[in-house]
């Protein structure tokens, strides 16, 4: 079991448009707020034994600043970055330089929707992706990331 001591805190950070969760196509993407998701989170983090950090920018920099941030500040990253997934070789080499654990999430399922969304440079250096649960996506990668981080202490 991890302890809060001996981890650093995960990162979950977020991309464009994010922050509209709740109002944001709810019949893609539910109605749960990010508020609501950071809440869930956060609780089973805790439960699990790791503190995590919650983020959203609709700004490519800054996310790129924040994964940058935590190749040093971090246990791993779980990263939604929304439509920058498919677009962003930024994103995409600074997470090639993480060097700690990464999970991509996200809340619908890009594989059954468009052609454009099927692309994720954020998934080629990924650990694993889950997707298509709604805002459980984001708990189901707190503990897929929590596992990760078990295995590599030994
Ligand atoms: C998303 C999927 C992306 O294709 C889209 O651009 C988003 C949200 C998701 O969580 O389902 O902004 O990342």
């Amino acid at each position: 079991m991890t302890k809060n001591s001996d981890v650093l805190p995960v990162y979950v950070l977020n991309g464009p448009n994010l922050n509209l969760l709740g109002v944001r196509e709810p019949d893609v993407y539910g109605r749960t707020t990010l508020a609501e998701i950071e809440t869930a989170v956060t609780k089973k983090a805790q439960a699990l034994g790791i503190a995590a950090i919650f983020r959203q920018s609709n700004h490519e920099g800054d996310l790129v600043d924040w994964i940058q941030e935590a190749r040093t500040s971090s246990s791993g990253v779980i990263l939604n970055a929304g439509a920058y997934t498919h677009t962003s070789v930024a994103i995409h080499d600074a997470l090639r330089s993480l060097e700690k654990p990464m999970v991509e999430v996200h809340l619908s399922n890009p594989h059954n929707r468009e052609s454009f969304r099927h692309l994720s440079y954020v998934g080629l250096v990924a650990n694993g992706v889950i997707a298509g649960f709604g805002a459980n996506s984001y708990v189901l990668a707190i503990e897929a990331i929590a596992a990760l981080i078990e295995s590599n202490k030994g």
